[in-house]
């Protein structure tokens, strides 16, 4: 297993879980964090039985308060869209990994943070979470896919108030807007996640990853295009064994042992 300096990476039954760990700066996102991220997430969808992952930051204040603002303030053009290009990459590959990722929100989520836990399938929150996107107070825009997801996620005029202000929201006004799924008492926020994450890992892996490729790709188009690929998706998961399983198990009564094939 790979070592990382700047995040933590453990594996539990099914889950991985990857924890920011720079809390002496809120576990702000530097370059090097970015590429250990990659690794990361990486090395959880490799895991043949992995099935789910949690994302979470270090220390009690903060998820990830942000791109780190000292590597901001020297970029150019040139590196400053390389920066952003990159980090939407790893952002993607969070979005398609084929496997949920959870974001316990255990704190600040800020620009880039907000963005990591909405490349996330599922965000739950703790009592102490706030979210947003402050980038327009340094004269910075969001660049780790946050103009194009949030919106997705809270509408329109919810996520460009949210972007213009700067201003964070709580966690309940996050739950209220659908920003987070759920908010539970700090002390209850990983084993909410456990919960969830092993609930999720019983079911038909290929199942799950096509459930949540169907869904983020009919938010790219038009809901003809979405339907049929959903149409597509359900024949290419009845070609495997899976379904043959899961369908004979509900009809035999006993649990379904899926192979993930
Ligand atoms: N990049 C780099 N360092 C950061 C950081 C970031 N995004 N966010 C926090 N830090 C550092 C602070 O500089 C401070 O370092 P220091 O102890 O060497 O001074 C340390 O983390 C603790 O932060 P501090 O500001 O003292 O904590 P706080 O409780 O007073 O405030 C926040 C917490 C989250 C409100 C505040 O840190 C903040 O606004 N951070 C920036 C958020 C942001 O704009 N993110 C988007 C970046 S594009």
């Amino acid at each position: 297993m790979p070592t990382y300096q700047n995040l933590l990476y453990e594996e539990s039954g099914p889950i991985a879980r990857i924890t920011i760990n720079r809390p002496d700066v809120l576990n702000a996102l530097n370059r090097a964090t970015i590429e250990e991220l990659a690794g990361a997430v990486e090395e959880a969808g490799r895991g043949a039985d992995i099935r789910a992952v949690i994302l979470t930051g270090a220390g009690e204040k903060a998820f990830v308060a942000g791109a780190d603002i000292r590597e901001l303030s020297t970029l150019d053009a040139i590196a400053a869209r390389k920066f952003a290009r990159r980090g939407q990459h790893v952002f993607h590959q969070i979005a398609w990994l084929g496997k949920p990722v959870i974001a316990a929100v255990n704190g600040y989520a800020l620009g880039g943070g907000c963005e990591l836990a909405l490349a996330c399938h599922i965000r739950i929150g703790s009592t102490k979470a706030r979210l947003g996107q402050p980038e327009v107070k340094l004269g910075v825009i969001p660049g780790w896919g946050g103009t194009q997801r949030l919106p997705r996620l809270v509408g329109l005029g919810r996520a460009l108030e949210i972007m213009l202000s700067g201003d964070p929201i709580g966690a309940d006004e996050a739950l209220r807007i659908g920003l987070l799924n759920r908010v539970v008492e700090a002390d209850q926020l990983l084993p909410t996640c456990e919960q969830l994450a092993a609930k999720i890992a019983e079911q038909g892996p290929v199942a799950i990853r096509l459930t949540i490729d169907s869904a983020q790709r009919g938010l790219d188009g038009t809901l003809t295009n979405g339907t049929l690929l959903e149409a597509d998706a359900f024949g290419l998961a009845a070609s495997t064994a899976d379904w043959r399983e899961g369908t004979a198990a509900f009809l035999e009564k006993r649990k379904a042992a899926f192979r993930g094939e």
